[in-house]
């Protein structure tokens, strides 16, 4: 662990390595190393938040911690709808990467700002990252508990949640990019809603004929108002993985088109090791279509199954 002798320009600028680490690894198409920096970051605030309690200010910037938050835990909310812990061991490593609850007790403030306002970068407000962490709590109980009922209650207040967020949309500047973004994001969420705690399955009509076309057009139109753009904005890759683990076999050529314009803009991404996750995963649908494949289904996602065998651990922003 780093010393005490340092002043709080040499902290904020620590963490701020970590997160441009974080970021170099994802760029060079990292699916594990990426995390370390992740984890590292997580113990330097943890550090210097108890050896610095007093007013918010001494640790370090409030403004570099705000920042700093953003990034990872965007990053550990899609994690953690690929990964989830098979065994004990790694089940205290998932649990020390942890973003979301521990981070923003020790540094209050975070929580002060509107939930529901998005993130101008990346169009993610935390309220959706809580739906989205939601999710992937229950996800989790699935895989611990077998496969247990629907919890109509859990159900019904999400999706109450997210018709809020849409309504605060409708308000907003549709012009902007960050618009597209965030209902990328939504229409992605809506689809992991009802996959997971809805327990429909990948060829429900809710997902097929009403969420999933949603969320191809918005994808589609993002790549056309970003243009030559593409390459250096933020984009919602997560919303992509999601659509290309529900598409049906006929629309699978659509989602390549828009891999392939990807990989040729943002060469040095996480593009490839998506797509490469994404074959993997339509591969398995088709050996079990075949029945060449024999698959229990412990959980909902099998895209967790398949990236825990590859595995990797997914970066998708
Ligand atoms: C848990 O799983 C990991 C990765 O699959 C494996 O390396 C490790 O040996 C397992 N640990 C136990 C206690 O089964
Ligand atoms: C269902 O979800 C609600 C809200 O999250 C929770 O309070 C309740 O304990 C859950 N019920 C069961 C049976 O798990």
């Amino acid at each position: 662990m780093p010393g005490s002798s340092t002043t709080r320009c040499d902290r904020d600028a620590l963490l701020l390595l970590m997160m441009f680490h974080c970021l170099l690894e994802i760029a060079s198409g990292s699916t594990q190393e990426w995390t370390y920096h992740m984890k590292g970051a997580i113990q330097v605030m943890k550090y210097y938040r108890n050896l610095y309690p007093g007013p918010r200010d001494v640790a370090f910037s409030p403004e570099v911690v705000k920042f700093v938050h953003i990034f990872f835990i965007e990053k550990d909310t899609f994690l953690r709808t690929t990964t989830m812990p098979f065994n004990d061991t790694e089940k205290d490593d998932f649990d020390s990467l942890r973003w979301s609850t521990e981070i923003s007790s020790l540094f209050p403030f975070l929580n002060s700002g509107n939930p529901t306002r998005a993130d101008p970068c990346m169009g993610l407000s935390p309220e959706l990252l809580d739906i989205i962490s939601s999710i992937n709590e229950r996800a989790r109980d699935q895989l611990t508990s077998g496969r247990p009922e629907i919890n109509y209650t859990l159900l019904d207040t999400l999706k109450s949640r997210l018709h809020k967020l849409e309504l605060i949309r409708e308000t907003s500047d549709q012009a902007q990019l960050v618009y597209l973004n965030s209902i990328a994001f939504q229409e992605a969420t809506w689809i992991y809603l009802h996959h997971i705690v809805g327990n429909q399955p990948r060829e429900s009509e809710v997902i097929q004929r009403f969420h999933l076309p949603k969320l191809l057009e918005i994808i589609e139109s993002i790549h056309q108002a970003q243009g030559i753009h593409l390459c250096y904005m933020p984009y919602p890759m997560w919303a992509l993985f999601i659509a290309s683990c529900v598409v049906p076999e006929e629309r699978r050529v659509r989602i390549l088109e828009l891999f392939a314009l990807l990989k040729q803009k943002k060469p040095m991404s996480n593009v490839p090791s998506t797509l490469c996750a994404v074959e993997a995963i339509w591969k398995r649908r088709d050996l079990e279509a075949e029945g060449t494949h024999r698959y229990s289904t412990a959980h909902q996602n099998l895209w967790v199954d398949v990236i825990s065998q590859l595995g990797w651990k997914m970066s998708l922003t």
